[in-house]
């Protein structure tokens, strides 16, 4: 499978997608501070993969502390924490996985574990964390699978494959879950303007399994869909509010008033961990907002006149209301999603996918 991000003694080591597709490179962040600059500067991206880099960042940072003392250890594991929390704002995910860092800390400490005992606690909490993620994106893949049709079109927008998880994918899992079950199943990726997620690591992911992808312009969907082109959307979430609402890479909400209007069922796959039942509704996610040079800028290129004024949100909020299904690991969410998603905390079942 595709090596996302990977553990090594003295290093976390990544695939820099910035470079791909043209270069397959991998990154060797030797501090907790190098893996926070990998997250905030895009070399590892995806809610669930920078969930999975900031909890292995806090692992080798605190690996490497020459604290002996505990005091002085959980000084410098609650800064490396704040670190890694100051670097991306919308994904849940790295909240969530910098949570149960601290909660595996909490239970070092309180059981009364030396420095050597809770680095070994939180190396193994980051690695199951990883090993977490691709269970649940692979029983993902199995539930989603149920709702292709086979023969289908899917348009997904951004990437949220195995590039943006610990590995198989989200939204893309449910693909690979579907030619799993052994469907032939077609691709659209939007370019997903302006980083080209879509263009360069979507089509790069599925075509190195033979999976027929059509890369189109972020402009093209809805001529397409017009045309009879798509039967499904299939996206990931950065976050998913307690009334369904998600947050996901900005065109995410286009793409889904464009599916309403067309007829076309519009999904969302994503883990519980990116569920976040405290943030009652979309409103209130915080949006990114990333450098105008993004925009300004292709490959060094100018593309917009000096002062122009620009606007970069990297994300936007799709409301529940054109939501079909919230693909998880335990399960399709169904709407009212204040209801399913509640629920799929518990143990209840929450309903089989239809
Ligand atoms: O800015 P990015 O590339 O980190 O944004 C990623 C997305 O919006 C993905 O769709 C989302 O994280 C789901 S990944 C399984």
């Amino acid at each position: 499978m595709l090596p996302t991000i990977a553990r090594e003694a003295d290093a976390v080591v990544m695939i820099d997608q910035r470079k791909l597709p043209a270069e397959e490179i991998y990154v060797r962040c030797r501090t907790a501070a190098e893996v926070a600059r990998a997250i905030r500067t895009m070399v590892i991206r995806g809610a669930p993969a920078i969930g999975v880099a900031a909890a292995m960042g806090i692992a080798l940072g605190m690996r490497t502390s020459a604290a002996t003392g505990t005091q002085k250890f959980a000084a410098q594991f609650y800064k490396t924490c704040e670190l890694m929390a100051a670097t991306r704002p919308t994904a849940v995910n790295l909240f969530w996985a910098i949570e149960r860092m601290k909660r595996s800390f909490a239970a070092a400490a309180s059981a009364g574990e030396s420095v050597e005992q809770i680095k070994d606690r939180l190396d193994c909490e980051s690695q199951a964390i990883h090993d977490e993620d691709v269970a649940s994106c692979r029983a993902m893949g199995a539930f989603g699978a149920d709702v292709v049709p086979p023969g289908a079109r899917i348009l997904t927008h951004c990437n949220a494959g195995a590039l943006a998880t610990a590995g198989y994918g989200t939204a893309l899992g449910v693909i690979r879950g579907a030619v799993e079950q052994g469907k032939q199943v077609t691709v659209v990726a939007d370019e997903t303007r302006p980083f080209l997620q879509g263009a360069r690591l979507t089509a790069w992911e599925l075509m190195r399994e033979g999976i027929q992808t059509t890369v189109i312009t972020d402009n093209m969907a809805g001529a397409l869909m017009h045309q009879g082109g798509i039967d499904l959307v299939v996206v990931g979430a950065d976050r998913i509010a307690a009334n369904g609402d998600t947050a996901n890479k900005i065109g995410t909400y286009g793409v889904a008033v464009l599916a309403r209007e067309h007829g076309i069922p519009f999904y969302v796959a994503a883990p519980l961990s990116t569920i976040d039942l405290d943030t009652p509704e979309g409103q209130h996610i915080p949006i990114e907002e990333r450098s105008a040079r993004e925009v300004t800028h292709f490959g060094g290129n100018q593309l917009t006149p000096d002062g122009a004024i620009i606007w970069n949100p990297a994300f936007d909020i799709t409301p529940h209301r054109f939501i079909a299904g919230i693909i998880t690991e335990r399960g399709i969410c169904r709407a009212p999603y204040t209801e399913s998603l509640a629920r799929v905390f518990s143990d209840a079942p929450v309903g089989a996918p239809h």
